[in-house]
């Protein structure tokens, strides 16, 4: 949009640029900026407008974003107008995610490298290396204290390793992914040390307070996220003497976006591991970023102010590259992450489906679809031009965040049944062959979330302890099922490491003091090799579940129904243990596939006529992609085998 005065700024401001800026040819840069500077202005005014040293703060940004572009490497520059081209490119039903760490998969970077092979074996061509800055090792929250941006952990590897990893996975057509850990640094991190002894401009890159007078206000309204591992938001620091907002650990400092200098620091960070080479960047805890007293401190207006302001400037820079948003929190919310009013993402073009993965495990736990079905209908439309990273397990808890008015809808009492969730998960629930563990109990509350890895809470673990072989087939089933939903729900799937080999819980962590107080680490062992090899051996149960997997992906990117053109439709069919829903390619709507899924130990049946009336089974036949089987109706019913999801097609 044009509007005179902030481009009468923008005048200005070029002309105040750094001449070695000005005398570049920046031809591209230029007319990014011209379209996003309208945008760029307004936000920034609204946020920082009544500053003295508003004017100053804008050319320091626009500083920052031009010498970060005349920085970006000609093959990134070329990659960014190509996209631009093709911009739905990311909505393909192409790509296939994994989230991994580096030095538990391979030793470090050089070791990731070597082993891509295994990862496009399974047909994962988008890589989420989980984050791999320097961190305190014993304070370092699996990565997210950072204590230096822009210094990759020596253990790993160095930056001239990851930009290498970025450039071996673009000649594969490998998407890779990394953390900006965007809400709070370490409290060893430059900023918070100089805070400490006494600066205040760095005291001002975090929120410090003399007294408990406003930590306690803010406490009013602020939940706790580590209530048992790290009670409340704010933490005394002696050195410096006075009281720190720390909403995650009490290491972690949040940062204060009041302060446009801590904007602009992470924009250049942002742009930093741009220009290394990644595609995507995984903006971590982006609900909490705005603080406001008597406010719970999450999702405010500002928090999605300030994402709009970083995608206008990385659209300036580089414009290829993608945000993931993660923010787990209400469904009602999560979307808004995308951006709201608009086509195109204005915020992140990706967002965790926190509310899907959260379903899919309701479904394996009370083995119907009726929450899983109520939730969908339920949830909020999105844009059309982003998409959902949709999963199963990650490195984190699984939080049981569903909308109460959907809970009752699906006719259970939401306070007893989220009792029922954590007592199904953590085995406490008679005949729950689960083997989770509680994860941040609120005694004041009574909420806890669940930490598990997959094999182990589908009662993989169990089954095996017990040599039950149909409960070892009705885990593999689930695991499969579940990644059959996720594969052809519409967005980007995405695994996490060992759980194509069904990895177990793993209790290493307890041995280490750094980390025995935090039972997410069960969910992040090291990638047993051994265990990986016997993916090749007929019958295990390692082979069972790669190859099952691995079908599925090869089908899921064969299926141009499975890209995510919004065109996924809930059927109504009245049968609780199942959920059903089409996918139908806009482009060709003979390209269409039916999926029905069954979470029930117990074979179900399907009217048919429920399909007739939603145009399949016109002619009377449909086959399952994944055994190339032709479906059996008989009596005008469809049979679906128990722990199922079946690919339809005409
Ligand atoms: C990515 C993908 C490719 C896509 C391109 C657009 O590099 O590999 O499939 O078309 O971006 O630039
Ligand atoms: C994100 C990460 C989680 C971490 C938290 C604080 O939620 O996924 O592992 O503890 O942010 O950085």
């Amino acid at each position: 949009m044009y509007e005179q005065a902030s481009h009468s700024l923008l005048n200005e401001i070029l002309i105040e640029l750094k001449p070695e800026i000005g005398n570049l040819r920046l031809r591209h840069f230029y007319t990014r900026l011209g379209a996003n500077f309208y945008a760029i202005h307004s936000l920034f005014h609204l946020l920082y407008g009544g500053r003295s040293d508003f004017k100053e703060q804008m050319v320091s940004l626009i500083e920052t974003l031009a010498q970060r572009y005349i920085e970006r490497a000609p093959a990134l520059r070329k990659s960014d107008l190509a996209r631009e081209k093709d911009y739905n490119w990311f909505l393909s039903q192409k790509w296939v995610g994994m989230a991994l760490y580096c030095d538990r998969f391979a030793d470090d970077l050089k070791g990731l490298r070597a082993n891509l092979p295994y990862l496009q074996e399974l047909g994962i061509n988008m890589l989420h290396i989980m984050p791999m800055l320097d961190c305190p090792p014993e304070h370092s929250d699996g990565g997210y204290a950072v204590r230096d941006f822009y210094r990759i952990d020596p253990r790993f590897g160095t930056t001239e390793d990851v930009e290498a990893l970025a450039a071996t996975l673009k000649k594969r057509d490998m998407l890779l992914v990394l953390d900006v850990v965007v809400n709070h640094t370490s409290n060893e991190h430059e900023w918070a040390q100089r805070a400490r002894q006494g600066d205040k401009k760095y005291q001002d890159y975090f929120f410090v307070f003399d007294d408990r007078e406003t930590p306690d206000i803010f406490e009013e309204t602020m939940p706790e996220i580590f209530p048992l591992i790290a009670p409340g938001n704010f933490t005394w620091d002696a050195e410096m003497g006075k009281w720190v907002m720390t909403v995650f650990h009490s290491y972690q400092w949040d940062l204060n976006y009041r302060n446009p200098a801590v904007l602009i620091e992470m924009i250049d960070i942002i742009l930093y591991w741009a220009n290394q080479g990644a595609d995507i960047l995984r903006l971590d805890a982006v609900a909490f970023l705005w603080k406001k007293m008597g406010s719970v401190c999450q999702n405010e207006r500002e928090a999605h102010l300030l994402l709009q302001l970083m995608k206008d400037c990385c659209q300036v820079t580089a414009p290829g590259v993608l945000f993931i948003a993660e923010a787990i929190v209400a469904p009602s919310e999560i979307s808004k992450y995308f951006g709201e009013d608009a086509i195109n993402a204005k915020e992140c073009e990706i967002a965790y489906n926190a509310t899907l993965m959260a379903l899919l495990w309701d479904a394996v736990a009370t083995k119907n679809a009726a929450l899983l079905n109520q939730g969908i209908k339920s949830h909020p439309i999105k844009l059309e031009r982003a998409t959902w990273l949709n999963y199963v397990r990650c490195h984190d808890d699984i939080g049981l965040g569903f909308d109460d008015h959907d809970v009752r809808l699906a006719g259970y009492d939401p306070a007893m049944h989220r009792r029922f969730l954590i007592d199904y998960f953590t085995g406490r629930f008679p005949g729950s062959p689960a083997r989770g563990l509680p994860f941040g109990e609120n005694p004041k509350t009574g909420d806890a979330r669940i930490s598990g890895s997959l094999a182990s809470l589908v009662g993989l673990e169990a089954a095996l302890e017990s040599q039950d072989a149909a409960a070892i087939d009705d885990a593999i089933k689930t695991i499969v099922l579940l990644h059959g939903v996720i594969l052809s729900f519409g967005g980007i799937p995405l695994l996490y490491y060992g759980d194509a080999i069904g990895a177990l819980n793993s209790l290493e962590y307890l041995a280490d003091s750094s980390k025995a107080a935090d039972n997410r680490w069960m969910n992040r062992s090291n990638f047993d090799w051994n265990k990986a090899k016997k993916r090749h051996q007929t019958g295990t149960v390692e082979q069972r579940i790669f190859s099952a997997l691995k079908k599925l992906i090869v089908l899921r990117k064969e299926t141009t129904a499975f890209a995510d053109m919004d065109n996924r439709q809930l059927l109504d069919v009245d049968t609780p243990n199942l959920l059903v829903f089409s996918r139908v390619d806009p482009s060709n709507s003979r390209n269409r596939v039916l999926v029905v899924a069954n979470f029930n130990v117990e074979a179900q049946t399907l009217p048919s006529d429920a399909l007739r009336s939603n145009g399949f089974l016109q002619p009377e036949a449909m086959k399952d992609l994944c055994t190339g089987e032709r479906i059996e109706v008989s009596n005008d019913m469809v049979a679906l085998p128990p722990l199922s999801c079946l690919w339809l097609t005409d």
